[in-house]
């Protein structure tokens, strides 16, 4: 298959419209950059990102689902082991909530790895009186509030590269040497989770996957020889933004000669740059990665079908995922039209859920936070749309974090607002934390049984 229009070149979105893009202040230092990304080896494998569009093919047509989840964006100061091994143990502990609860394997797909952009509404922020620019993440300046520290510095690229290689080391270890084993399942239940109401209802559902085991292997069927009961693939993504960088990172794979972004397995285009005709819908057109699309409120019929010929012109399924993030309020309304344009098209997308983006709101004293209850009720109106319309709910795109922070309202939890400011630790958007996403992974496979039943 190839995807690749005839005009295109790993720099020809350069003749486009680029939205969002930071102005790097000395432009031979931001080619020089690039140039030495082009010269290192690749973060992922084109033949791995094709095992993920495998998958997510699957989760078309209700053979799987996707849990695509992390920091709404990662931290230059903050890669830990225990950061990282804290994130991918909710996440394990979240896909073995919904494998055995919907009977469902899970495709699992890390915001992380190079999460480290972020495109902003407003390109300026007060400060003391003072205007500055805003912060766009790691990769490009840093979130300290003053002028200085926020003008663009492309050797940010060449650090963000760096902590992708070892996060995904990291991650590869994890995933394939014991940790993700299905008999580590009481593992992944973290201590100040494990004595909360969900976390004493993972306990049970992890008993049941031991005993189911135990069954087995009493039927006689040899455990240890099954590797997938011993390793996992964790897949990651983040959103491309940062062209210069997904350029660098751009390599022609030697088995089929297709050309593939090296920088994660999956790359995503923003709500804020989708724009047909702009630099990131024509960088994306010519690499052969999975590819999702944010489409919020504002979306069209006629843009939703435009990026899928775009962006899936041979109809390739797991190349193209759409991403709803509409508001637990518009949901049930805005997106059933997409949803039937897209199906009566006969394109093969997979639909998934962000109830996250749509549903941010600001406390009186002005903190970023997001209620959980709302998050709930957009994935309901999302399943509900799905169903309707005879399409399958392939997924959910949350943001949220292993560790116990008060960024997010409510959930069994019942973070409150008073409670924000104890642990308040985002860069950016608030993230779920480690109960809230277990809670949510609970609910989610309820909804799951509930619409195949
Ligand atoms: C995000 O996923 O962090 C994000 C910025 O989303 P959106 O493009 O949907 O606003
Ligand atoms: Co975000």
């Amino acid at each position: 298959m190839t995807v690749t229009p005839s005009t295109w070149t790993p720099s020809s979105w350069r003749e486009k419209r680029a939205l969002q893009q930071p102005e790097w202040p000395d432009a031979a230092a931001a080619a020089a950059a690039v140039a030495r990304l082009a010269g290192s080896p690749p973060l992922v494998f084109a033949g791995e990102a094709r095992a993920l569009r495998e998958n997510l093919a699957k989760a078309i047509d209700r053979r799987a689902f996707l849990l695509q989840a992390g920091d709404c964006v990662e931290s230059f100061n903050e890669i830990s082991t225990q950061r990282i091994r804290e994130k991918l143990k909710i996440m394990l502990q979240m896909s073995a909530v919904l494998t055995y609860g919907a009977t469902l394997p899970v495709v699992k797909l890390g915001r992380m790895a190079g999460q480290f952009t972020k495109p902003r509404s407003d390109a300026f922020e007060t400060v003391n009186g003072q205007e500055i620019p805003s912060f766009r993440g790691h990769m490009v300046n840093s979130e300290e509030p003053t002028a200085a520290a926020r003008i663009p510095d492309p050797q940010r690229m060449i650090e963000g590269y760096n902590q992708s290689a070892s996060t995904l080391n990291l991650l590869r270890a994890f995933t394939k040497g014991g940790y993700a084993d299905l008999t580590q399942v009481h593992m992944w239940n973290k201590d100040f989770v494990s004595s909360s109401p969900e976390g004493r209802r993972y306990e049970r559902l992890a008993l049941d996957i031991e005993r189911a085991l135990a069954f087995m292997a009493a039927c006689g069927i040899d455990l240890t020889a099954e590797r997938r009961l011993h390793e996992v693939d964790v897949f990651t993504c983040h959103e491309g933004l940062l062209l210069d960088y997904e350029e660098g990172l751009t390599r022609k794979d030697s088995l089929t000669g297709d050309w593939y972004d090296c920088s994660a397995h999956l790359l995503w285009i923003g709500e804020r740059t989708r724009g047909v005709d702009d630099a990131h819908v024509e960088f994306f057109a010519g690499v052969h990665n999975p590819i999702g699309v944010k489409l919020g409120p504002a979306a069209t019929v006629e843009e939703a079908i435009e990026l899928c010929e775009r962006l899936n012109p041979l109809h390739v399924p797991g190349r193209l995922t759409f991403y709803a993030r509409m508001g637990a309020d518009h949901v049930r309304e805005l997106l059933p039209p997409l949803l039937r344009a897209v199906r009566d098209e006969g394109h093969p997308v997979l639909w998934a859920s962000d109830p996250m983006h749509a549903n941010t709101i600001r406390t009186a004293d002005g903190t970023k936070t997001r209620r959980f209850d709302a998050i709930m009720a957009e994935l309901e109106g999302f399943f509900g749309a799905c169903w309707e319309a005879g399409v399958w709910p392939g997924g959910v795109h949350l943001e949220f974090t292993g560790e116990n922070v008060t960024e997010c309202l409510g959930g069994a939890d019942d973070v409150l607002e008073e409670h924000l400011a104890n642990r308040y630790e985002t860069l950016l958007d608030p993230r779920l934390n480690a109960r809230q996403s277990l809670d949510l992974a609970f609910r989610l496979a309820e909804l799951m049984r509930d619409g195949v039943r």
